[in-house]
């Protein structure tokens, strides 16, 4: 009987993979299991008909271990604390953050939620929650992505009283990991120009909140976490709870630690400033919040958010198309772009190999300086005397597609627009708001202001065979008054402003399915998984110093996948001048490749190297662009950055090792030892230059590659010395 046992579990477990419903009764609790390929996340409802969270960890194989789950009746009228609720709104003896907090037209101002109904359909969970006395509803919406291994939640509160309702918190969710002590918290901060750096700290009693009050998704914070347990996983191991949210406005999510050791991270919209009035009849959707769990590290962790983000959120998903080589004018003429220079400068791109060009900044009326025409979308017709059109035409003869910089949230007060407009900027009544880089903001949630945009932007895709946009924001909301609406409703701003800007891009793509976006501002300041639904890239930093880079890259890379992460060749004038050529277009590779280099002057030897590399980046970016991403060594922990992309099918791997030391001499460069390979397929190893590699093989075994890795060259004295291999 005892040697029964073992084979019975096995058996259970191959029946149990063999169920493939993502959301399921949970049997024996009232509530549900959902199951991703590699994580479970179950919640249920108590006695009292309140929802509570049970398990979010590694994916449970038997149905029994869910009976043993600790399963409190907590949602009592004053409960001591608030345990492990789903979906808490304050009211009550609540203490912790809530997920959501009103105040009804009858002065009431709390909000005690009980089940409803659900639904289950295929990988989608609904949930109804209603307060125990007022017709305020919630709905929960959970979405498993089984693939990626991740779940996504959202809220949707919706009044159905006679009254007005303010909410003052609307968040999407909390994720409760195992109470314990001793975890530890990854995020990414920093600033114009040093986007996505990595910091760690360890979660303690209390709370850390990240978070952006600048109307955007910020250069300061990215709304992105990982937690682990007592500081022990590592890119190739231990437990990473992670997640993300997907709103390009006013975001918040805190991580907090209770007096009883229940860590809760919650997100949604920032309660900054928040005061959304809720009419009879409306709802308020919050934003989705992405969780996954893993048990091997860092590493897989992004791996499983950038399958989700390539293949479930992009805007085509896995059909989307590998991202063109793009040329990029900004670094070279700045605001000075016209019909001629940039016609001499198309034709030596598509001699490069580039196959996208884009005019940035500098191309419509009035702008010769960044002082003045933002606004004004149509061409200004000193640069451009016969418009776009035949630039386009001749962009599009040479074999490339034409891409356009456009900043639609932004007006300059010397514009046609604002001397027509002036009541459409943010600004509060008697107050002068004040100018970023010469430049206010236009109110995005006035319906008004959304249609001329849109139009702007349809007749220009229309008219010039536009296949990109470029969609720049060069400063942060300020003075965030609505003056033409009741005060009670100016701070729904927040919310709509940033509903607007993707109702915005939605419809330009569904009228123009070819048509694609670049999200931007000011470099990384908007990245993040809202925006990410509807644009094909993101501009990771005006920083495009190549070192610098390798950072700011790595940060990038924990959240977002290299696809987007758009690189650029700069001049020599943009960052260390002494970087070599070479070394720049190999930092550049590790994401989409872009070029800003000045074709007029670069030397015809840089011109060859240029059109070698692009070629040769042409034969790798189907594996680095949807490929898996390894980070093999971090520019934060030591002098060489070493990365590694295995295609999808496993054919064909690429690694980047890179010195960023400023040691001179012979700087220790650790062997790469690689990863994700099959152990017993033969590789055929191709260094970019034969003298870097130490490894004289030219074919090797998986098994050989991850154990006994790759070595570089010791580095030389000379021009050649930052790139390895
Ligand atoms: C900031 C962007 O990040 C740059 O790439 C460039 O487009 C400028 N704005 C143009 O004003």
């Amino acid at each position: 009987m005892r040697n029964l046992l073992p084979f019975y579990a096995v058996l259970a477990a191959a029946c149990y993979s063999a169920t493939p419903d993502p959301v399921r009764p949970a049997p024996g609790l009232k509530g549900w299991i959902l199951d991703t390929d590699h994580s479970s996340y179950i919640l249920g409802i108590n006695a009292r008909g309140g929802l509570q969270h049970i398990y979010w960890g590694s994916r449970l194989t038997t149905a029994d271990d869910f009976a043993a789950s600790h399963f409190p009746d907590t949602l009592q009228y004053n409960p001591v604390d608030i345990g492990n609720e789903e979906y808490p709104a304050w009211g009550g003896s609540r203490y912790e953050e809530t997920c959501l907090k009103a105040t009804f037209n009858d002065g009431v101002r709390d909000v005690f939620l009980r089940y409803v109904s659900h639904q289950i359909q295929g990988p989608v969970l609904t949930v109804v929650l209603k307060d125990a006395k007022y017709d305020l509803f919630v709905t929960l919406t959970y979405r498993v992505y089984p693939q990626a291994g991740m779940v996504s939640r959202q809220a949707t509160i919706e009044n159905r009283t006679a009254q007005p309702v303010h909410i003052e918190s609307a968040q999407s969710g909390v994720w409760n990991l195992p109470a314990d002590n001793g975890y530890r918290l990854t995020s990414l901060v920093g600033t114009w120009g040093e986007e996505a750096q990595v910091i760690r700290e360890p979660v303690q009693q209390g709370m850390r909140v990240m978070e952006s009050r600048r109307g955007h998704t910020s250069h300061e914070a990215n709304p992105w976490f990982a937690i682990d347990y007592h500081g022990q996983a590592t890119e190739e191991q231990g437990q990473v709870w992670f997640g993300a949210l997907g709103w390009s406005g006013n975001w918040r999510i805190s991580v907090e630690q209770t007096h009883e050791h229940q860590v809760r991270v919650t997100g949604g919209y920032n309660t900054f400033d928040f005061d959304y009035l809720l009419k009879p009849g409306e709802t308020l959707d919050t934003p989705p919040f992405y969780g996954g769990f893993t048990d091997h590290g860092f590493g897989e962790a992004s791996r499983l958010l950038h399958r989700l983000e390539r293949t479930e959120l992009a805007p085509h998903g896995a059909q989307s198309r590998l991202r063109p080589v793009w040329y990029n004018s900004w670094q070279v003429y700045g605001t000075g772009v016209t019909e001629a220079n940039q016609e001499e400068l198309a034709d030596k791109a598509a001699a490069l190999g580039i196959e996208l060009f884009l005019v940035d900044d500098g191309w419509f009326h009035l702008r010769k300086k960044t002082d003045a025409g933002l606004g004004d979308w149509f061409p200004d017709t000193d640069k451009f005397p016969n418009g776009l059109l035949p630039l386009a035409q001749h962009v599009n003869r040479l074999g490339m597609d034409f891409g356009l910089w456009i900043e639609p949230e932004m007006v300059n007060p010397n514009s046609d627009l604002y001397r027509a407009h002036p009541d459409w900027v943010l600004n509060f009544p008697g107050r002068e708001p004040g100018q970023s880089r010469g430049q206010l903001t236009l109110n995005l949630a006035r319906d008004d202001v959304k249609e001329y945009l849109y139009s702007a932007l349809d007749k220009l895709v229309a008219e010039n065979h536009i296949r990109l946009f470029k969609w720049d924001m060069n400063r942060r909301l300020a003075d965030p008054g609505w003056p033409s609406v009741p005060t009670n409703e100016q701070r729904q701003l927040w919310v709509k402003y940033t509903q607007n800007l993707y109702q915005i891009i939605d419809r330009l793509r569904a009228r123009h399915p070819q048509l694609e976006f670049e999200s931007c501002a000011g470099g990384g300041g908007r990245a993040d998984l809202g925006i990410l639904q509807r644009v094909d890239q993101i501009w990771t930093s005006d920083n495009t110093d190549a070192l610098d880079r390798l950072r700011i890259q790595e940060g990038f890379s924990f959240a977002y996948p290299p696809k987007v992460m758009m690189g650029r060749v700069p001049p020599s004038h943009s960052g260390r001048a002494n970087t070599p050529l070479e070394y720049r277009f190999l930092v550049a590779m590790m994401g989409s490749l872009g070029i800003s280099l000045n074709l007029s002057t670069i030397t015809e030897e840089e011109t060859i190297l240029s059109r070698r590399l692009i070629e040769f980046y042409k034969s790798i970016r189907q594996t680095t662009q949807n490929g898996d991403l390894y980070r093999l060594a971090s520019p934060r922990e030591g002098p060489v950055t070493v990365n590694q992309f295995v295609a999808e099918d496993g054919r064909q791997a690429v690694v980047f090792a890179l010195d960023g030391s400023q040691q001179f001499l012979r700087p220790y460069c650790p062997p790469a030892r690689l990863r994700g390979l099959d152990a017993n397929a033969r590789y055929r190893i191709r260094p970019l230059h034969e003298s870097k590699l130490q490894e004289k093989a030219t074919i090797a075994t998986g098994a050989y590659l991850a154990g006994h890795g790759l070595r570089s060259e010791e580095r030389r004295v000379g021009k050649e010395c930052r790139s390895r291999w």
